[in-house]
Formats: structure tokens, sequence, C-alpha cells
């Protein structure tokens, strides 16, 4: 488990989603996006033995709801975020940061090559943080986001290298 914290704000431990995340995951996906997922369609990614994720929960508090969570999928040595969130409330505090780093820290120790992710182009913050991260661009699909809206976005693919190649 990592825990980290700061100056006059609370600390978060980082831990492996479980099962009994769903609910409290899926009301952080509903506070993000326009088309949440239920808790029941969690239940069924998170049962998957291809999918992992990381919750970030206030430290020390034993009922303490989680307040941003990452989830994963890994086959054949190639991984994707399936979906990433963190509360309004509890942004900018380095939680996107902190779940993304055990993401990589798992696929690491998996000795994954890749992991891919797509983005809305006009995501700022999410973009900002997997460019930090070292994510680059390597397609794109056009008008991906925003159906049945006047003005739809493009969805960047990006990539970030895990295990070079040996040879
Ligand atoms: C994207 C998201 C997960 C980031 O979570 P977060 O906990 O606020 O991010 P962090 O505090 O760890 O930020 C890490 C870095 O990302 C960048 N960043 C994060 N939010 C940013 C913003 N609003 N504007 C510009 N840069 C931002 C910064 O470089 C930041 O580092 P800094 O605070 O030292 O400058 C969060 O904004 C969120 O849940 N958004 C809604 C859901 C979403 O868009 N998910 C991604 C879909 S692909």
């Amino acid at each position: 488990m990592l825990s980290f914290g700061g100056f006059r704000r609370r600390s978060f431990i980082i831990r492996a989603l479980e099962r009994d995340d769903c609910a409290r995951v899926s009301e952080l996906h509903e506070e993000s996006f326009a088309r949440p997922w239920s808790e029941d369609e969690f239940d069924a990614l998170v049962t998957q033995s291809t999918v992992f994720g990381y919750v970030a929960v206030p430290e020390g508090r034993l009922k303490a709801k989680a307040e941003g969570f990452v989830l994963a999928r890994l086959a054949a040595g190639e991984a994707e975020i399936l979906t990433i969130s963190v509360s309004r409330s509890c942004r900018r505090r380095g939680l996107g940061r902190d779940l993304m780093d055990a993401t990589l820290r798992h696929l690491h120790h998996e000795r994954a090559e890749a992991l891919f992710l797509e983005v809305d182009e006009n995501n700022v913050a999410a973009l900002a943080l997997y460019r930090r991260l070292g994510f680059q661009k390597v397609g794109e699909r056009p008008d991906y986001y925003g159906e049945g809206q006047a003005r739809r976005s493009n969805a960047l693919v990006m990539r970030r290298d895990l295990h070079p190649r040996q040879g």
C-alpha cells in the first residue's frame, strides 16, 4: 500500500480495487462522465481476470469512501486504461497521478510492454496528466466523443512504453 499526504491536506492510501468498491466507483464515474457505467457494469469488469484497478481512500478512516479510482486491462503484454476518475472535491491533489503511478508499477511488475489509453482532445486536465507521465499520441479517432451533440470531438490514442524489447 502506498501512503502519501502533505501539509494541511488529508492523506490518502492507494490500494487495489475490490468488488465491494463497485458502488462507490460507479458514483465517482457518474460524477465525471456523461455516460455513467452502473455498479453491475463495473462488477462485470472487475471480475474479469485481465482487469485490475486501484482506489484512493482517505487514510485512517475504516469506512471512508474512495475519492478516486482507475481501472485497467492487461492482456498479451499490452494494457489499456479503461477509465480513471477523481471526485471533483479532491482534484489537483495528486490523486490522479498516484493512481496512474500505481498502475504503471503494477504493469512493470507484470513485465507489460505498453500502456494505451484514449482521451478527448479537449480534456485539458487528463491530457496534462498523461503527458507528464510520458504518454505520446499514436493515433486519433475523429468525432469520437459527444454523440448526439452538434459539436463532436476527436479521441487521441496515447501510448507509453513500459519495457524496452530485448535484442
Ligand atoms: C483527469 C483527472 C483524473 C486528474 O486527476 P487529479 O487528481 O486532479 O490529477 P493530479 O492532481 O494528480 O494532477 C497531476 C497533474 O496533471 C495535470 N493536471 C491535472 N488537472 C489539471 C487541470 N485541471 N489543468 C491542467 N493540468 C492539470 C497537472 O500537470 C498536474 O500536476 P500539478 O498539479 O503538479 O500541476 C481528473 O481531472 C478527473 O477525474 N477528471 C474527470 C474524469 C476524466 O476526465 N478522466 C480521464 C478520461 S481519459
